[in-house]
């Protein structure tokens, strides 16, 4: 099964490369108006001929779970009849050989668009088509078409570099690489936020640090083409061979980037994940509604203004630069402590989600499992004067309080898996993972919630007013 995951990612990355390549090679060849990179070309068709069929049969078999050829070619065949993955492969197929024939006959002038509609109709087989927001579909077009007239024309571009008059084709290209990276990197933002589940999806789960390694890629391409397009090709003819240098170590990059593109679209949504928050603290403004706690992170914000107008001084003033400099590092050194209060101590879970949606199976099921678990010391009534809480150092916290509704899920999951420190450190309450399995945990907040009479107003913990 592993085997079969391996060979997808490998196969989805390949027919991505052969794509982009395809696309972004006929738009340089329209833009340029000659015929570059021909047999560049006529290896991608051919070779997306081959992957093209080969992707969508280990699809096939990876979706039915089929072995044997003579299975995965029914698997195939099925798919292609009954699945949206299967019809949208076959609009795919037709495309690029509807874009073959134009070429062929009309050039790549007119052949660039069937392959814009294979590439659109490749990005309708991913996860943001899934989510039906049609802005995000909107960004993802965007983003493929950016990435792949601009990645998958640079072999092309790298090619055209030995042709006579290519301070032309550089001079217009340089400028589109530019134009299409900032798209490519707004747009990958914008997506990483959305399906990886905001700020904790990004840090804290699989597919949001791979969305970070793209980003990081993006911004690293974002430099070369900056350098292409100011640096480089005002200078041609003499920078040739470090525009030639350049261009390859572009490619290299473009290839990681698609790399990451791949793993994105076989690994699950990070906002479908429980992200891991990776940090014992996070940002909270809930320390902000005690009025001299406030005060003082308004102080230090205005004193790190002023050590910012120092800066500024030192830049201008060349007289008391060094002056300035020390000033405002001073400032800033007494300033910054005081943020803390921005931060809160937090367990890894603090954003996970229950699993349960609050039905009443599972708050029966969380009823039974208190009654074996927490009773003992709780309570009955969950009121934490259960027999054995007489003579704790520190009594069981009564969970029919106001205060149950302070913390999210994620914490209260936090706290029944791994238990509860005292002031001193030492566990007050014994953890109970993994006895109880996530299922069980989430069933038990249900309870508490269910046996909670001070249910905030609207529904919504009030722990998670300051967070939203
Ligand atoms: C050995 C006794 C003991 C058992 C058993 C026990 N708890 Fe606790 N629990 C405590 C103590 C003591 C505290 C208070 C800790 C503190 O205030 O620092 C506490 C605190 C809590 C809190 C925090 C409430 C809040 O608002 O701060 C929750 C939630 C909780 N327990 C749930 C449970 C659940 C669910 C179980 C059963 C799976 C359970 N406890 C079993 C002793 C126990």
């Amino acid at each position: 099964m592993i085997a079969l995951d391996i060979a997808l990612l490998l196969l989805r990355f390949a027919v991505l490369v052969a794509e982009a390549g395809l696309f972004g090679t006929l738009a340089v060849q329209w833009l340029d108006g000659r015929r570059i990179g021909q047999s560049l070309l006529i290896t991608l068709f051919a070779a997306l001929a081959v992957l093209l069929p080969a992707w969508l049969l280990v699809q096939a078999a990876s979706m039915a779970d089929t072995s044997g050829l003579a299975d995965t070619l029914a698997a195939g065949w099925l798919v292609l009849q009954v699945s949206w993955v299967g019809h949208l492969a076959a609009g795919r197929v037709a495309m690029w050989l509807v874009a073959w024939l134009t070429w062929r006959r009309l050039g790549a002038a007119w052949a660039v668009w069937p392959a814009g509609v294979a590439l659109a109709l490749h990005a309708g087989a991913g996860h943001a088509m899934a989510t039906g927001d049609a802005w995000l579909f909107v960004s993802v077009l965007a983003h493929v078409f950016a990435a792949s007239a601009w990645i998958g024309g640079l072999p092309a571009l790298w090619l055209a570099l030995d042709a006579p008059g290519a301070a032309v084709l550089v001079a217009r290209y340089t400028w589109l690489g530019l134009l299409c990276v900032i798209v490519v990197a707004v747009t990958a933002t914008a997506q990483a936020l959305a399906l990886a589940g905001g700020v904790p999806g990004v840090l804290g789960t699989e597919y949001g640090h791979t969305i970070l390694v793209k980003i990081g890629l993006l911004l690293l391409l974002l430099l070369l083409a900056a350098r292409h397009r100011f640096v480089l090709a005002p200078r041609l003819p003499a920078s040739l061979a470090a525009l030639r240098r350049s261009v390859l170590l572009e490619i290299a990059l473009g290839l990681g980037v698609m790399a990451a593109a791949s793993l994105l679209a076989s690994l699950p949504p990070g906002a479908h994940s429980q992200p891991n928050w990776p940090f014992p603290w996070r940002f909270s403004l809930d320390l902000m509604d005690d009025d001299a706690l406030r005060r003082e992170v308004v102080n230090a914000a205005q004193a790190m203004g002023g050590a910012g107008l120092l800066l500024l001084l030192a830049i201008l003033a060349r007289r008391i630069r060094w002056l300035a400099v020390v000033t405002a590092m001073a400032i800033a050194w007494f300033a910054i402590p005081h943020f803390d209060l921005l931060l809160l101590p937090t367990e890894p879970t603090f954003y996970w989600q229950s699993t349960t949606g609050y039905t009443a199976a599972s708050i029966d099921a969380g009823r039974h499992a208190y009654v074996r678990n927490c009773m003992g010391c709780h309570g009955e009534g969950g009121q934490g004067d259960g027999p054995q809480a007489k003579g704790m150092r520190i009594p069981p916290a009564d969970l029919t309080a106001p205060h149950l509704w302070d913390h999210p899920d994620g914490e209260l999951y936090w706290w029944i898996a791994h238990g509860m420190p005292g002031p001193d450190g030492q566990p007050v309450m014994p953890g109970f993972s993994p006895a109880l399995d996530d299922d069980t945990i989430w069933s038990l907040i249900d309870f508490l919630h269910s046996n909670n009479p001070n249910k905030p107003a609207d529904g919504v913990p009030l722990g998670m007013h300051m967070h939203h």
